[in-house]
């Protein structure tokens, strides 16, 4: 696998199977797992944004796997107060094994990658969630048993993060995906055009089109960090495109309803449609320990170690 994992580009198909293939090992053996592939390894988690699940699932995960962890908030680190990204990178990188970063330029992360010696995560950027995406995977595959010819249609601020990465995720895993959004929010017509993988990413302004016969339904915050200042506007933009009953019924039967958290009831997703049986947004969630921890065997076991577990 690549040193880093800045976007879904790093990652080739091949690595999607084996973190697939990893995870389902890592998740029936969680309390059982031999191997500790991060023993005597420090891995740097710098935050410059607020986090419960990739925090969480990052630090725990380090830790059944071994290793130690430093959480960092990155005000608070002489980042805050002007020192350069490459001399932080030369600094941490004789210091940890590893860095897990979320921050708002994404520029940033491939500038700290680019200087840094050890592998570089990118836990979420203004403009990739990977880690996101990886479990997303993991949470599909698990409930079709296939990732090929799956139909998801993503709704709400097509031109975030999320939608951004589920572009690269959906098309690298064969998925057919449709983001509705409003033209002010379309998708990343750069991102949508970028040749990897089987599958598509199609924009469907109608969200009721966008919606027929899916077999997943994804929305995200319609707010997304650092775009507070915008938050009457968005709201009001965006009001047809909340997940609610009425979308859900022109979808497939059986339906399963996907966001990455932390959600808004009453704004991107009604509570009925979030805390109904199709919702399987709390496995989603569980998956990211999963996925993350297959992610950091990949990244940072030896060879035969991954080979082993997975034959
Ligand atoms: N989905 C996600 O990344 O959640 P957190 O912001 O809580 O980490
Ligand atoms: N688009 C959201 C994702 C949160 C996990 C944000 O950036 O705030």
């Amino acid at each position: 696998m690549h040193k880093d994992l800045l976007s879904i580009e790093d990652v080739t198909r091949d690595n999607i199977n084996d973190i697939i293939k990893l995870s389902t090992i890592i998740k029936q053996k969680r309390w059982t797992l031999e191997e500790k592939p991060l023993l005597g390894k420090t891995i740097a988690l710098i935050f410059a944004k607020s986090s419960t699940r990739t925090r969480v699932s990052f630090e725990v995960g380090i830790k059944e796997l071994g290793g130690n962890v430093i959480y960092l908030d990155q005000a608070k680190t002489q980042l805050g107060r002007g020192e350069t990204i490459e001399d932080t990178a030369k600094v941490l990188s004789r210091y940890v094994q590893g860095i897990v970063i979320r921050t708002y330029k994404h520029e940033d992360v491939v500038e700290l990658a680019q200087f840094a010696t050890i592998p570089i995560i990118n836990a979420l950027t203004d403009k990739y969630h990977p880690c996101q995406v990886l479990a997303d995977l993991l949470t599909i595959y698990e409930y079709s048993e296939k990732l090929d010819g799956v139909k998801m249609t993503f709704l709400g601020d097509g031109s975030c993060n999320m939608p951004n990465s589920l572009i690269l995720a959906c098309k690298l895993g064969g998925i057919d995906l449709t983001i509705t959004a409003p033209e002010e929010f379309r998708p990343s017509e750069e991102i949508m055009n970028l040749e990897i993988g089987t599958g598509s990413a199609k924009w469907e302004i109608d969200p009721i089109k966008a919606c027929e016969g899916a077999d997943y339904l994804y929305t995200d915050v319609w707010v997304s960090m650092g775009c507070e200042d915008e938050a009457k506007k968005r709201l009001k933009i965006l009001a047809p495109y909340q997940l609610n009953e009425e979308l859900m019924s022109v979808a497939s039967d059986n339906v399963k309803i996907l966001h990455c958290l932390p959600a808004h009831r009453g704004e991107e997703i009604s509570a009925g449609v979030l805390d109904s049986n199709n919702s399987i947004v709390f496995e989603q969630a569980e998956n990211r320990l999963h996925a993350q921890k297959a992610l950091l065997f990949l990244m940072m076991a030896e060879k035969h170690v991954i080979d082993n577990l997975l034959k």
